[in-house]
């Protein structure tokens, strides 16, 4: 199962990747959490320590490796011939850094241009990396987005099983929902599940319902605000460590389960 997490900016992304990821390899998948966003704070919400998460090198940033993989200088000159199709298939394994609960979580780094991809030998890496995570049986690949669909050109989003988009109670989050639907679609994308995180009441849950079935579009599950999640992220602890059974972990975790039946079931 390979799953994207997308959505604007503050809504949840992050901490709803960590935390299925950790939920994942609690219940025995061998869990692949790839941090794509620029902002890199997915080792947090999957309760790796400061000390060991400060250490990792995204891909991105990898000069030696980007070199080594494509043959060409990160930044060198257009014209410089690089591999497009590096050979990939050992990097999760030595670059990731394992987790709690054994979650190898991959740090992809800043990744410039939009999804046609800019020619560059660390997009070439990259993308190729995206697109080549292969998948044994009981495994789970969770991948947190940036924002939009940045990465996520034609190709590298062929095998991703779903989108899943992340909204909150605001019109802003719920246009940019609707964005990424139709980005997900263009790149074939079928299958986009919403998911409404941080409803503090009836009345958030209902403006998200009412705002998406203008489209068509229906929630799969909500999430609730929850006190401990930003007391977590103020003492930079996983939630799923410092409240395992605060009503956003354990709402996360319902989603989990939905997602796996309706996936894999
Ligand atoms: N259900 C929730 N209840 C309370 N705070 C939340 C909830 N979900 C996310 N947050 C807080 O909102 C902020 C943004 O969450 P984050 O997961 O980093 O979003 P994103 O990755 O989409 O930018 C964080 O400070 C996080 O602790
Ligand atoms: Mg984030």
């Amino acid at each position: 199962m390979k799953i994207a997490v997308a959505g604007k900016g503050g809504v949840g992304k992050t901490l709803i990747s960590g935390t299925l990821a950790r939920f994942y390899a609690r219940s025995g998948y061998r869990v692949l959490a790839v941090d794509a966003d620029p902002a890199m704070n997915l080792a947090y919400a999957i309760g790796i320590p400061f000390e060991a998460s400060s250490k990792i090198i995204p891909i991105a940033e990898n000069t030696a490796l980007i070199e080594e993989r494509t043959g060409a200088k990160p930044g060198s000159a257009f014209g410089i011939f690089f591999s497009l199709t590096p050979t990939v298939d050992d990097i999760a394994d030595k670059y990731g850094v394992i987790g709690p609960d054994g979650v190898r979580l991959l740090v992809m780094g800043t990744i410039r241009s939009g999804g046609s991809g800019c020619s560059c030998p660390a997009n070439s890496l990259v993308s190729a990396l995206i697109r080549h995570i292969t998948l044994r049986k009981g495994d789970i690949v969770v991948m947190d987005m940036e924002a939009g669909l940045e990465h996520l050109g034609r190709a590298t989003a062929r095998g991703f099983d779903a989108l899943l988009c992340v909204v909150e109670p605001s019109a802003p989050s719920i246009e940019t929902a609707i964005r990424i639907r139709d980005l997900a679609y263009d790149i074939n994308i079928r299958r986009v599940i919403f998911v409404g995180n941080k409803i503090s009441d009836q009345e958030e849950k209902k403006y998200i319902e009412e705002s998406l079935s203008r489209f068509g579009l229906s929630v799969l599950h909500f999430i609730p605000f929850d006190q401990c999640v930003a007391r977590a992220g103020r003492l930079r602890v996983a939630p799923i460590d410092y409240s395992p059974s605060s009503p956003a972990v354990l709402a996360i975790k319902e989603l989990g389960e939905k997602l796996v039946e309706m996936l894999l079931g």
